[in-house]
């Protein structure tokens, strides 16, 4: 019997393993060229990078949030599209899925825009920073978004809810509003004179919103104008605490200030309760999270689009009152050169716990590309606490097992 091949098998043989190289290379380069790559197994993060999904093409859900449900994580976010236009809802809320966060599977849009020009939700209104919970008691899955209306820039300033039985959807819009319709907050006292800045007529007058616009600085919070008609709620997320009561966490008054309300039981309205917090802070991208029960926050400044220093505060209780910390961010993101003064190029959007793992929690921040929404990226990094507070140190690279303990 005769082994192995003779050199003319030989040249066969190398011939044709250069050709399904050659064939290789070609279809990688046929898929690059219409912008999907083949899926890669991720086993760390890679902050600032682009980051695929089980199909090999760019993760689209931006000012995202997480929830975690029977051992899967759901990664929510808006999708965005190229071109000025992606900073207005195409499409509606991207969801993936994962085990290990590093592995994200595509499952879908979960929310989708409406083609139908009454809804509120009509394609090319803005949706932003859609967060998801899961309601133990109807078992539904109840997502809260920044909804401002087509074509009304960010002047309406309102809530949409939507609800669905499965956690990747489809969910179902509910409607959209101000907060807290008519409601005083437990942490001001009602006096006569803060109850007459609250009457119709007084935003007629000298204090008109325009001219409040230009006098942010002056002496009556928007609080009391939009007391009658509802609070303003931009930047959002939402929070569930261990004894299943939610929050919604809002920039509100034209940003100046942020407000806490809770949610009903069933977590589609607010319950009435609220408290004005960070009062003429001018704070956006909020983020919480509870650890051995002291109560977290980070958030950015305002500055549109481009990047600021990140704030932090640490509460007792999610009404507060919260006490800031200062920046927490540390180093430098060497692919912009970016620092803490800018959070990296970045802005905050999620704190998540990680799932069974003691004392960690993941801060996760977005870099967004107004020019080109979907070139927008991912920045998630851990959050190291210290007996005063936290820190977000820049990594180009890393993975869970950070959080092990010694
Ligand atoms: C910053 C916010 O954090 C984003 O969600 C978005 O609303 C932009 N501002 C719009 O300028």
């Amino acid at each position: 019997m005769r082994r192995g091949f003779d050199s003319h098998q030989l040249k066969g043989l190398s011939l044709m393993c250069l050709r399904s190289v050659s064939l290789l290379l070609a279809a990688l380069s046929t898929l690059a060229a219409c912008g999907v790559c083949p899926a890669a197994e991720y086993h760390a993060f890679r902050p600032g990078q682009q980051w695929l999904d089980d199909n090999g093409e760019v993760i689209n859900a931006h000012g995202g949030g997480i929830l975690h449900h029977e051992g899967v994580y759901y990664w929510f976010g808006e999708h965005k599209i190229a071109g000025r236009r992606g900073n207005t809802a195409q499409v509606g809320v991207h969801v993936y899925a994962s085990t290990d966060l590093y592995n994200w599977r595509d499952e879908g849009i979960a929310l989708a825009v409406s083609d139908d020009p009454d809804s509120d939700i009509v394609r090319g209104c803005v949706i932003e920073r859609p967060k998801v919970i899961y309601n133990a008691t109807t078992n539904r899955f109840v997502m809260w978004f920044h909804l401002e209306l087509r074509g009304q820039g960010y002047a309406a300033a309102r809530s949409g809810v939507a609800v669905a039985d499965r956690p990747t959807g489809p969910y179902e819009f509910l409607r959209s509003g101000r907060a807290v319709v008519g409601q005083w907050p437990l942490n001001l006292d009602r006096t006569p004179e803060r109850e007459r800045w609250t009457q119709p007529e007084q935003d007629d007058q000298q204090l008109s919103r325009r001219r409040r616009r230009r006098d942010p600085d002056g002496e009556i919070p928007f609080f009391y104008f939009d007391f009658p008609g509802g609070q303003m709620a931009r930047d959002m997320t939402l929070f569930v605490d261990d004894d299943g009561a939610a929050y919604h966490l809002y920039a509100s008054e034209e940003n100046r200030t942020f407000q806490i309300a809770r949610l009903t039981d069933d977590y589609l309205d607010h319950a009435g309760d609220f408290v004005r917090v960070f009062e003429r802070r001018l704070m956006e991208a909020p983020a919480i999270c509870r650890r051995q029960g002291k109560y977290y926050f980070l958030a950015s400044g305002c500055t549109g689009w481009a990047p600021n220093a990140a704030r932090s505060a640490v509460a007792d209780a999610v009404f507060g009152p919260w006490q800031e910390l200062g920046n927490p961010c540390v180093g430098v993101n060497p692919a912009n050169g970016l620092g803490a003064e800018k959070t990296f190029g970045a802005q905050s959007t999620f704190i998540l716990p990680v799932a069974g793992r003691e004392d960690a929690y993941i801060a996760m921040f977005d870099i967004w590309r107004p020019r080109n929404p979907i070139d927008g990226r991912y920045v998630w990094l851990p959050i190291e606490f210290t007996d005063d507070g936290y820190q977000i140190r820049w990594r180009d690279e890393w993975d869970l097992s950070v959080f092990d303990k010694p």
